[in-house]
């Protein structure tokens, strides 16, 4: 059927805002096998010799190189007319988190929401983990030690904390310190969404599970108000941080997995995130945090085309979730949220999928260009699972049976809140990668607002500002209308830190 020792190369069309005259983009298409294989490989056989396939992206510019951590996932790049978004510096909270609470050296700290209390005080809630022997713990600037190799079964406990960040993007230098915390080790409330409510008041959002990971399990969705008395005395801490009563949120269809529901800041409402397409979005009012209203339906459905041709696309390949509250845009008349997308690895890893390197090669694709023209019943039984990859430390690494990426989008402030653009996935530059990247936290920072701060987990191990400009965001957001024209080729990439962006506004270097 096929040739064998046949190599194609092939000039492949990325999404704009992939494309850069510096890169070369090759497809080697090593068609070395059996009739034998199944008919998934095949297909993928098929799909790789005639240009389906999407690209293996090689830098070749060196000073970029020196300057960058190697990543596993390219880097998004320019093309002739826009030039890529960057991150402006990565601020690692993980080790003031975890010194405040006194928790031994390799705990894991993760996830953490933000919010703003007044000026450079902010109140962060985040997830702690800490593996039972100390080998398995994690380690500084390695992010190799995720709590899902230790099968999660050390202690797993929550922080409520108080920190001023000082510094700025223009200074080069953020340094955060803690006002005061406390530890939560009676639950495991996995991850927490901080918001103000309509009347200003601040409020934890967390889905609690019930039952077992990958068996029988939901969510119950509550809101718990936190609150914070600060004494005006020197010393550490300061500020003792709880929280109130929990109130459900009560929606009657609620599925299973229903959770990263995304509260508006400022506001008393929320979207639910419909599991897999995400869409219509589809919006709750509870009128009050103190007193929820039970919901039967939602408030606002805003049912476009895009989410259902997400869904039809890429079936169980690419699922879009919630991520952080929504925030009021400098405009007062649109929120930006970012939200969190799930991709089969074998989109991504050649890898991770046994026989299709042979196919492809190894090197990491930027969608799941190769994996749509299979047979909608093959694309849907393809196994999530764990694998091993070639790092870019050359050492083989395990990666997570999904891969995580990072999404913006914006929608409309007024009934029924359509969603009028979107990002691709993007990923923060990471001195490691095992696939899960979650954002939690979305918040205005620099001396005017004018800068915005995600915060996220990397690899379920640290908690991490990401700094990103106004115009950086306006580069990543796409109409949807446009977005949906392209859809097959929803990518994920990684953002490269601008130039001029000072070390110590870069990774926290291994210790
Ligand atoms: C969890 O840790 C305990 C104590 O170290 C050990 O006995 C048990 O086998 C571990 N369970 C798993 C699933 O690793
Ligand atoms: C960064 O700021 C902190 C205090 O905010 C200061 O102690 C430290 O020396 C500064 N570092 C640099 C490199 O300027
Ligand atoms: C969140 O809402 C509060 C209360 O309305 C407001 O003071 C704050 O500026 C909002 N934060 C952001 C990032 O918009
Ligand atoms: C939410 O519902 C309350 C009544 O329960 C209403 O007063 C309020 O205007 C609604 N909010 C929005 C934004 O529609
Ligand atoms: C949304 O619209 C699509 C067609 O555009 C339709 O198939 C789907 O059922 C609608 N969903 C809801 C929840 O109304
Ligand atoms: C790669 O693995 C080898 C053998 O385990 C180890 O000695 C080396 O330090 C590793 N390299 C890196 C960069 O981690």
């Amino acid at each position: 059927m096929v040739a064998s020792r046949t190599v194609y190369t092939l000039k492949l069309k990325l999404p704009w805002h992939f494309h850069s005259l510096q890169n070369r983009i090759v497809v080697r298409a090593k068609a070395r096998f059996h009739l034998t294989l199944s008919t998934v490989l095949t297909f993928l056989a098929l799909n790789a010799l005639f240009g389906l396939a999407t690209a293996n992206v090689r830098e070749t510019e060196g000073h970029l190189e020196n300057l960058q951590p190697l990543v596993v996932h390219p880097y998004c790049r320019c093309n002739e007319d826009i030039c890529q978004p960057y991150v402006r510096g990565i601020v690692d909270i993980t080790a003031v988190l975890r010194t405040a609470a006194g928790l031994p050296e390799g705990a894991c700290v993760f996830n953490p929401a933000i919010s703003r209390l007044a000026g450079n005080i902010f109140c962060v809630f985040a997830r702690v983990y800490i593996a039972r022997s100390t080998e398995r713990r994690c380690i500084p600037g390695q992010l190799d030690r995720p709590p899902f190799m230790d099968a999660w079964n050390g202690t797993l406990a929550n922080l409520l904390a108080v920190i001023r960040l000082r510094g700025g993007r223009q200074s080069g230098n953020v340094t955060a310190s803690v006002l005061g915390h406390r530890y939560l080790k009676e639950f495991n409330y996995e991850d927490g969404r901080l918001f103000h409510d309509q009347r200003g008041r601040l409020f934890l959002y967390l889905s609690l599970p019930f039952g077992k990971y990958g068996g029988a399990r939901a969510s119950v969705n509550t809101v718990f108000r936190v609150l914070i008395t600060c004494r005006r005395i020197p010393g550490p801490n300061k500020c003792d941080p709880h929280l109130g009563p929990p109130r459900l949120l009560r929606y009657d269809r609620s599925i299973a997995w229903d959770k990263n529901w995304v509260p508006w800041n400022g506001t008393n409402m929320m979207s639910y995130s419909h599991y897999g397409p995400f869409g219509p979005h589809s919006v709750f009012n509870w009128s009050t945090y103190r007193d929820p209203v039970p919901h039967a339906r939602f408030y606002s459905k805003s049912n476009q085309t895009f989410f259902s041709a997400f869904s039809k696309t890429f079936g169980r390949l690419m699922h879009l979730s919630g991520g952080t509250p929504a925030i009021l845009e400098a405009s007062g008349t649109t929120y930006l949220a970012v939200g969190h997308m799930r991709v089969h690895p074998g989109c991504l890893h050649p890898e991770s999928i046994p026989g299709l390197e042979k196919v492809l090669g190894t090197g990491i694709r930027v969608n799941c260009g190769h994996m749509l023209t299979l047979d909608s019943q093959v694309k849907g039984s393809i196994p999530f699972r764990t694998f091993m990859y070639r790092g870019p430390d050359g050492n083989m690494t395990k990666h997570y049976h999904v891969d995580y990426g990072l999404f913006l989008y914006r929608f409309i402030a007024a009934p029924p809140y359509t969603v009028t653009h979107i990002s691709h996935g993007f990923l923060p530059p990471s001195e490691g990668h095992f696939g899960i990247i979650f954002p939690s936290g979305l918040e205005r920072f620099g001396p005017f607002g004018e800068d915005y701060a995600i915060a996220y987990g990397d690899a379920d191990q640290v908690a991490r500002l990401m700094l990103l400009t106004q115009s950086d965001v306006e580069k990543l957001l796409i109409p949807l209308l446009l977005m949906e024209k392209r859809i097959s080729g929803f990518s994920v990439c990684t953002l490269p830190f601008e130039d001029n962006v000072p070390a110590l506004l870069r990774l926290p270097q291994r210790q």
